[in-house]
């Protein structure tokens, strides 16, 4: 791996972040206390300007793998002969509809390309809007769909739970480690149910017709919780019969993540709507909208929405080109065995780390969860924050996320192998135990 050649003047990240501050604003987000200037990747590793190799454990757009070569040909092969936006006959953008609606099932057969997962969900709203005549949406109290307008008000984790709108109900997430009023098994799927139908009959009290709900069907905001078994089909029978549409915001928990290719493929409910994002182009900006051919007809006959990056050739070339890599290297079968691998060494470090209150898994994806005693489960938000900005000095990449900040996100590139998961494990291992030696 070549590192570029830049001179400490102008690469020193202190003038980095200066030039930063004042060009994007102070408050422009980055990662970790003190930022990394990463100039190159590849597969699972990223590499600072010193040339400092970092493991990814966090990255999912590039997922498969950083600058996998097959994506970076088929993107330059067809930059050099045509990128326009999507108003011609194009035989790529058709091609990719054809293979991406072939992984769902078959009643969800039309696809609207997009740029954003933000406007996936944005076109997602309007089209479960025109469908049922009706506004009311539900969604859940500690979650993120994006950043327009409209989407910004299911955005429950950035405004205390609550929705800014009165067309938007927020309902309690399901998780059985913090279950609502101590429940567990059916009647906690019958607490939620309650909650959801409330919500549904105090839009009816205020004169707005339900359109649906929308989550992602893995809860990968909120921090991956289990789910009590029987949950999604109850929810997909009571958003139906109130006339509403189900959506699931498949941004995060799609292509192959979850060892499914998608996650309603995980939960065993068909939604009337998906949208797509993040890792679709494994960094060139495209994403989608999946439905049935009766709900995206008629919001194409009376809506003449137009995206003008959306479904652009390249777009579609880098798109088909991850479809191609994730079949062709079996990543999706790597998705389960190395999760695997990854969820037993975190349990096995569990057993020996009382910081450590609760171990998710969904292929791919590891929520950590930290509490300060696991009686209380009293969240360790501020060790969480620690632990993240200490892997990274040590070269390892994760996040944290949820309600209270203290669980930790790992959600790797999906060429992660056992190797990696164990360097990952025992440098959090090494992290943990530095962290109780220095509380001694
Ligand atoms: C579940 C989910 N949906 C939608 C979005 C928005 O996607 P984008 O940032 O591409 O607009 C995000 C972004 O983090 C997300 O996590």
């Amino acid at each position: 791996m070549t590192i570029p050649d830049q001179t400490v003047d102008e690469s020193s990240d202190a003038v980095l972040l200066a030039r930063r501050h004042r060009l994007l604003g102070r408050s422009a987000p980055l990662f970790y206390d003190t930022p990394l200037h990463i100039v190159s990747a590849r597969d699972v590793w990223m590499y600072d300007a010193q040339g400092r190799a970092y493991l990814d454990a966090y990255n999912n757009v590039p997922v498969v793998g950083h600058c996998h070569p097959r994506v970076v040909t088929a993107i330059a092969d067809q930059a050099t002969r045509l990128n326009v936006h999507s108003r011609y006959l194009h035989e790529t953008v058709l091609d990719y509809a054809e293979r991406l609606t072939a992984t769902f099932d078959a009643v969800l057969d039309m696809v609207i390309l997009t740029c954003t997962g933000s406007e996936a969900n944005d076109v997602a709203l309007q089209i479960a809007r025109q469908h049922t005549g009706g506004l009311g949406i539900v969604c859940t109290n500690q979650t993120y769909h994006g950043n327009t307008t409209a989407v910004r008000d299911l955005s429950t984790l950035f405004s205390d739970g609550e929705s800014r709108s009165p067309l938007v109900r927020p309902v309690t997430f399901p998780n059985a480690y913090r279950p609502l009023r101590g429940l567990s098994g059916q009647a906690l799927v019958d607490a939620h149910i309650e909650e959801i139908v409330e919500q549904i009959g105090a839009f009816k009290a205020a004169s707005v017709k339900f359109a649906g709900m929308l989550a992602c069907p893995i809860f990968a905001n909120e921090g991956l919780p289990n789910v009590p078994e029987g949950y999604w089909p109850r929810v997909a029978q009571i958003v139906r019969e109130a006339g509403g549409l189900l959506i699931f915001d498949e941004v995060q928990a799609g292509f192959g993540r979850t060892g499914h290719m998608w996650g309603q493929q995980r939960v065993g409910v068909v939604p009337d709507i998906v949208t797509l994002g993040k890792p679709m182009g494994n960094g060139y900006p495209i994403a989608g909208v999946v439905s049935r051919a009766e709900l995206i007809e008629p919001f194409r006959d009376e809506v003449m929405y137009f995206n003008t990056f959306g479904a652009t050739p390249v777009a579609c070339a880098a798109a088909l080109a991850v479809l191609d890599v994730i079949a062709g290297e079996a990543l999706i079968d790597n998705a389960r065995t190395t999760g695997q691998c990854l969820a037993d060494g975190m349990r096995a470090l569990q057993s020996r780390h009382p910081l450590i209150g609760d171990v998710r898994s969904q292929g791919l994806f590891l929520a950590v969860e930290l509490v300060e005693d696991r009686e209380t489960k009293a969240p360790a938000g501020r060790l969480a924050k620690l632990i993240v900005n200490d892997m990274k000095t040590r070269g390892v990449l994760i996040s944290r996320v949820g309600q209270f900040d203290n669980i930790l996100k790992i959600r790797p590139p999906l060429p992660f192998r056992p190797a990696h998961a164990d360097h990952l494990l025992n440098t959090f291992d090494d992290c943990l135990t530095a962290l109780k030696d220095a509380a001694r």
